[in-house]
C-alpha cells in the first residue's frame, strides 16, 4: 500500500500547518485489517462480491476516526457502509476502534479481527480516485461530514463539497442517489450550497441547525467532530442533494 503519510506537514484546511504523526506500525496494521481493502480499483464494479449481497453501498468521504460509518453500519445491516480516508494515520485510529481499542503498537494489537460487522469497509483513498474505484451507478449514497473547509480561494478545487468533486460524484452516484453533507463551517456550507445549481444538483433539505430540527435528527448519528462542535454550541448545517 502506498504510504500517502511520508510528508509530515499538512494543511489541516483551516490554513493551519500540522503536523501528522506518522505512526508506527499503521501500515502493517491497515494491511493486516480484513475491513481495510488493499487495492481498491481492482473491486470496481464488483463491490456486491466484496460483500457477498445486493445491499446498496454507501460511502462516506473523509471518514476520519471513522464513529460514524462504523455506528451507521451497525445500526443498517441491510446497507453496506465504505468509509473513505485519505490518510493512513487516521485511517489506522477506526481500525484501533475495530479492534477493541487497542493501538497498533501493542503487542496486543493483532489486527486480523473477524469481520464483526460484515456491512463494512475502509479504503485508504483520495476522493479524486473515485471513478477508479466504483463503476457508474454503484454508490447509493454518499456522506460528507465535516469536510475540510480549505479557506483560501487557491485551495477552492480542494473542497469535497464544491463542484469539482460534484462532477466526479456524479459518475459514481446511482440515478436517484443522494448526497447528505454535514458541517458547523457556515462559510463552506454556504459555499456548498452556491455550487449546487451550476453543477446541476438540487437540495432536497437545508437547514442551518439541525439538531433543532427532530424530524432531520431521526436517525441522526453524531461524528467526532459533530459532538466536538455542538457541544461548543455550534449550530450543524447539513444539506441532502440529489441530481
Ligand atoms: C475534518 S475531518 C472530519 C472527520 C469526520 N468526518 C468527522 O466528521 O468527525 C476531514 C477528514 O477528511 C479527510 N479528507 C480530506 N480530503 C480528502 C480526500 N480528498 N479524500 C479522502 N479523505 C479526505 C481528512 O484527511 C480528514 O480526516
Amino acid at each position: 500500500m502506498e504510504n500517502r503519510d511520508s510528508s509530515v506537514q499538512e494543511d489541516d484546511g483551516k490554513g493551519i500547518r500540522m503536523r501528522l504523526r506518522n505512526i508506527p506500525g499503521s501500515e502493517e496494521a491497515l494491511e493486516k485489517s480484513a475491513y481495510v481493502i488493499d487495492e481498491p480499483f481492482e473491486m470496481r464494479g464488483n463491490w456486491k462480491k466484496v460483500f457477498g449481497n445486493d445491499h446498496p453501498v454507501r460511502i462516506e468521504i473523509g471518514m476520519g476516526k471513522g464513529r460514524f460509518i462504523i455506528e451507521m453500519a451497525k445500526q443498517h445491516a441491510d446497507v453496506n457502509f465504505i468509509g473513505i480516508e485519505m490518510y493512513s494515520s487516521v485511517l489506522v485510529r477506526a481500525v484501533q476502534k475495530l479492534n477493541d481499542g487497542r493501538h497498533v503498537w501493542e503487542d496486543s494489537f493483532e489486527g486480523e479481527e473477524e469481520l464483526e460487522i460484515p456491512n463494512l469497509r475502509l479504503l485508504r483513498l483520495d476522493a479524486k480516485d473515485l471513478e477508479q474505484t466504483f463503476a457508474p451507478g454503484e454508490v447509493e449514497r454518499i456522506y460528507l461530514n465535516f469536510s475540510d473547509p480549505w479557506p483560501k480561494d487557491r485551495h477552492a478545487k480542494r473542497r469535497l463539497p464544491g463542484r469539482e468533486f460534484l462532477g466526479i460524484y456524479d459518475k459514481v452516484l446511482a440515478p436517484e442517489g443522494r448526497i447528505e453533507f454535514k458541517t458547523d463551517n457556515r462559510s463552506l456550507f454556504d459555499f456548498a450550497v452556491e455550487e449546487l445549481a451550476p453543477a446541476g444538483w438540487k437540495a432536497d433539505v437545508i437547514t442551518y441547525d439541525l439538531h433543532a430540527d427532530a424530524a432531520l435528527m431521526e436517525g441522526n448519528v453524531m461524528t467526532e467532530y459533530e459532538e466536538k462542535f455542538s457541544a461548543k454550541g455550534n449550530p450543524i448545517c447539513k444539506y441532502i442533494i440529489h441530481r
